[in-house]
């Protein structure tokens, strides 16, 4: 059982029901539309739930088979239009051209920076004429990586170990440079919403496929 198994079963929700309030409105501006969606490492599917009540239909894969199985479970009992899948998000096949919708929310960063830099290109490729992704990681900002180079930090997430690259600034911007960039921050926020209060910084990134 990985830790995120372990979190998942002994709490409901653990990074909330829902997606953050700045996901929200911007969705409102940026997706006026529906159509297919894809939620890479999805967790427990707090992006999932959201996407699949505004009338997408969403297919979502996560490594943890516990979150995959509650969100599976949800599905089937709310009978929502989710496919939850349990795979790396490695080998889950992304068709070119197929989704209007892409959502990696710290995804990228919980991977090696050369697997990270490869599903970016398979993000932006799955994206359908103009259907947008957004994307979401750690930077080199975040309190995990200045407590990795010594820092003092007081305020470190739990799930910090499980985060293999930190984005330095511009990184993910750059990665997505052949879009049309809808909204681009780096910004660090406090988190109440799972393990003890603690601060991240995070960049965002709201991309349309051109
Ligand atoms: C910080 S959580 C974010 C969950 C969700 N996106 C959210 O914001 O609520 C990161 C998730 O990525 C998943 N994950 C990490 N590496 C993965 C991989 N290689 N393939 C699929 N899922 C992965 C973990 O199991 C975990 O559920």
């Amino acid at each position: 059982m990985n830790l995120f198994d372990k979190y998942y079963q002994d709490t409901p929700d653990y990074f909330g029901s829902y997606p953050p309030i700045h996901f929200k409105e911007a969705y409102k501006r940026y997706v006026p539309f529906a159509g297919k969606a894809l939620d890479l490492g999805c967790g427990q599917g707090r992006f999932s739930k959201f996407l699949a009540d505004k009338g997408f239909e969403v297919t979502s894969v996560d490594l943890s088979a516990i979150g995959i199985q509650q969100l599976d479970s949800f599905a089937r009992t709310a009978k929502k239009a989710i496919v939850a899948i349990h795979d790396n998000v490695l080998n889950f096949p992304i068709l070119a051209g197929r989704y209007e919708l892409i959502v990696a929310a710290t995804i990228l960063d919980h991977l090696s920076v050369r697997d990270a830099r490869t599903l970016a290109g398979k993000i932006y490729g799955g994206l359908a004429p103009y259907g947008v992704a957004y994307i979401e990681c750690h930077t080199e900002g975040d309190a995990g990586c200045r407590a990795g180079r010594g820092e003092k930090c007081l305020a470190v997430s739990e799930c910090r170990s499980q985060i293999r690259h930190f984005f330095c600034k511009g990184q993910l911007l750059r990665w997505f440079e052949k879009g049309r960039t809808l909204s681009y921050e780096e910004a660090e926020f406090m988190d109440d919403a799972h393990g003890p209060v603690h601060s991240h910084e995070f960049a965002r990134l709201w991309t349309q496929k051109v």
